[in-house]
């Protein structure tokens, strides 16, 4: 396994759309673990490939309290939604910033496993809120695009001061 890099806003890549993985292999088997170790090392609950400069609909996740169940879900989509909700997000693109979004409350979700099943399962609570978060991300859209014209701006304007201010751009400039 190794560790990636996480590509922070403004690269231009988060805003790119995913394409489908069309052969769960050893080379997407890879991509998977990479990214899980990624996510465990820089704590969060979901991580998207697009996150990491890979092309692929690939997503991580651990949304359990122990921290130790991981999830990996290859070409996901979501086929059923159900309430809204609002709730504050954080994202690892985007350091320092939470912001309120509007989420579906349940969804119902079918993917490809890495084992090459097609599988479909329920989520709500935390879980459905970081699918949706990553869904998102392999779409090519980031959580502050779920805000109005002003409330993006500050929000964009104060991740660029965080970055700035801890000097995590040079990471970026490199993974880019
Ligand atoms: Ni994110």
């Amino acid at each position: 396994m190794a560790k990636l890099t996480i590509l922070l806003y403004p690269n231009p890549f988060l805003l790119t759309k995913a394409k489908p993985v069309s052969r769960v292999d050893a080379n997407i088997r890879k991509h998977a673990d990479d990214m899980l170790e990624t996510m465990y090392a820089e704590k969060g609950v979901g991580l998207a490939a697009t996150q990491v400069g890979i092309p692929l609909r690939i997503l991580v996740m651990d949304t359990s309290e122990e921290y130790n169940t991981p999830k990996i879900l290859i070409n996901p989509e979501i086929i059923r939604r159900e309430g809204t909700r609002t709730v504050s997000e954080a994202c690892l693109s985007f350091p320092g910033i939470t912001i309120e979004v509007q989420r579906a409350e349940k969804i119902r979700v079918r993917t490809l496993t890495l084992e090459n099943e097609i599988i479909e399962f329920e989520a709500e609570g935390l879980e459905s809120q970081c699918l949706q978060h990553e869904l998102d991300h392999i779409d090519g859209i980031v959580f502050t695009d779920h805000l109005s014209k002003l409330k993006r701006e500050r929000a964009n304007k104060k991740t660029i001061k965080v970055i700035r201010a801890y000097g995590l751009d040079d990471s970026a400039k490199e993974a880019s």
